[in-house]
């Protein structure tokens, strides 16, 4: 038997069926390169002992196992030989060593679980005989055919694969049956298991009969058995591609085609594959977004509530306008609290009766935008000037907020100025959409900062600010070191 899946649909098929089902075949393993590498990344937290990634972090963190595998298989087949190898014997001699200690010293059930209910639950539906034996062989017995995928690499390959493929049935498939037996029949309260209440039982059952201490060794096991599944899943995608480039069967099939110097090996093709399993992860995140506000606009853009270029710009506005304002608000806030040592005594008499007067205070000696530009779409008369159409305006809001005909004494820091009309959120159509909560993040800020320290003092001999004040008009100390 020479070549794999694609070849044999082709010879026995024609074309048209070859291609169809040498498609399919592709891109089933390009998806478990992208899925395979994200369970993977979800692995790494346990072992090295830190919390559970985010989707983002375990997205990345896949990213990344996706490009190692690319660079691996580029090696060429000695590296790719040794790393299969390890990863393979790794994984048979802990299943056997495991399926052994389990099946001795740990066996809950009798073998009619396999045949029978069990007892596990009171419905009819998912325990039997048969779901089980179709669950068993569809699982354990799936992939060992994309040996052939290679036929072209292998001398001899009428004589070598069928003999691969019969090792990897008899002897893998085994391994896999005999550790799955094992743990089934060691799982301590099946009935659990089949409600769906235990999330892991794999897991679940080897940490209650070998203890915690197993659980990491075991999880290595896991690893390194996806290790290998993953460098196969890349190099059979890989070799798919390339066989169908070499028919002109896909674009750029001149391209991928060539070999790269002397090489016997298909680059190209595996960095290829490595892009494309990279798209599906991440167009899998996109798809899947979480409950943050970024995550909101991504999905506004899939139900065509914005288009990309007003996603991306909403994306910007909320996380300048959201985070550096507030930011800066309650860093120069409290810049003016060291200054005037008075008010910061003040505030302390009574941080929550008197935060929300302090931070309108703040807003209006330091507002974080310092002014606000417009465009003029027609002429306009301001204070006896016209300003022509289509010309910009730049509205200076520090300058509004001391305006003695509104402040009494408007150079002073007073926490208890009331009332305090000033301008530092814009006014109209567009007053800012987080007045609320910026004067609700401030507030919290200004009286926990009260509550827990008596005196603040500059660390710093001068405070500089961020240069481009008059393009973003943002009042923006460098940094602001402080003693206590
Ligand atoms: C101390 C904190 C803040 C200050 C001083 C501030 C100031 C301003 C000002 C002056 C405007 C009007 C801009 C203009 O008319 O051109 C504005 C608009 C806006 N602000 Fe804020 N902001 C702050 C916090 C926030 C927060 C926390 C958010 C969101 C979470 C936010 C979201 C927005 C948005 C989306 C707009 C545009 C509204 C529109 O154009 O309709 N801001 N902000």
């Amino acid at each position: 038997m020479e070549g794999g899946s694609y070849q044999w649909a082709r010879r026995l098929g024609g074309r048209n069926f070859g291609w169809a089902a040498g498609w399919s075949y592709m891109w089933t393993w390009t998806i478990g390169v992208a899925s395979v590498s994200y369970f993977m990344a979800g692995l790494l937290p346990p072992l090295l002992g830190i919390d559970p990634f985010t989707v983002t972090q375990q997205t990345f963190v896949g990213v990344a196992l996706i490009v190692l595998v690319t660079l691996l298989n580029m090696l060429g087949p000695t590296v790719l030989k040794l790393v299969t190898r390890l990863c393979l014997v790794a994984e048979v001699v802990g299943s056997v060593f495991l399926a052994f200690v389990l099946l001795l010293s740990h066996r809950e059930h009798s073998l009619s679980i396999l045949t029978e209910r069990a007892g596990a639950t009171p419905h009819d539906f998912a325990w039997s005989g048969l779901f089980l034996a179709i669950a068993l062989i569809g699982y354990t017995f799936s992939g060992y055919e994309s040996a052939c995928s290679m036929a072209e690499e292998i001398k001899d390959p009428a004589r070598h694969l069928p003999k691969i493929m019969i090792y990897a049935v008899f002897a893998l498939g085994g391994v896999t049956l005999l550790s799955s037996l094992a743990l089934l029949l060691a799982v301590p309260d099946l009935p659990k298991v089949m409600l769906g209440q235990v999330t892991d039982p794999a897991a679940d059952t080897i940490v209650a009969a070998l203890g915690a201490g197993i659980a990491k060794p075991f999880l290595v096991l896991i690893l390194l058995a996806f290790a290998a599944t993953l460098v196969a899943s890349h190099t059979t995608a890989s070799r798919v591609l390339w066989s169908f480039a070499r028919d002109g069967a896909v674009p750029a099939s001149e391209f991928l085609v060539r070999l790269s110097g002397r090489s016997t090996y298909p680059i190209r093709c595996l960095a290829t594959i490595g892009a494309l399993s990279t798209v599906v992860m991440l167009s899998a995140f996109s798809n899947n977004p979480g409950e943050d506000i970024l995550s909101l606009i991504a999905a506004g853009e899939k139900k065509g509530v914005y288009t990309r270029p007003q996603a991306i710009s909403v994306a910007i506005t909320i996380l300048l306008a959201g985070h550096e304002t507030t930011l800066t608000l309650i860093t120069n806030g409290l810049r003016l609290f060291i200054q005037h040592p008075d008010q910061w005594d003040l505030l302390r008499t009574d941080p929550d009766g008197l935060a929300q007067k302090a931070v309108e205070e703040c807003l209006r000696m330091e507002p974080s935008l310092v002014g606000i530009g417009r465009c003029t779409t027609r002429d306009v008369e301001l204070s006896s000037t016209v300003i022509p159409a289509d010309d910009v305006v730049y509205g200076i809001l520090a300058t509004a907020n001391r305006d003695p005909r509104v402040f009494e004494a408007p150079e002073s820091f007073d926490i208890t100025r009331f009332p305090n009309r000033h301008v530092s959120f814009g006014g109209g159509i567009h007053h800012c959409l987080g007045a609320a909560l910026a004067r609700l993040e401030s507030q919290i800020a200004f009286a926990a900062l009260a509550k827990r320290f008596e005196r603040f003092e500059l660390a710093q001999p001068t405070i500089d600010y961020l240069p481009d004040m008059f393009v973003h008009f943002m009042h923006q100390p460098t940094e602001l070191n402080v003693a206590w």
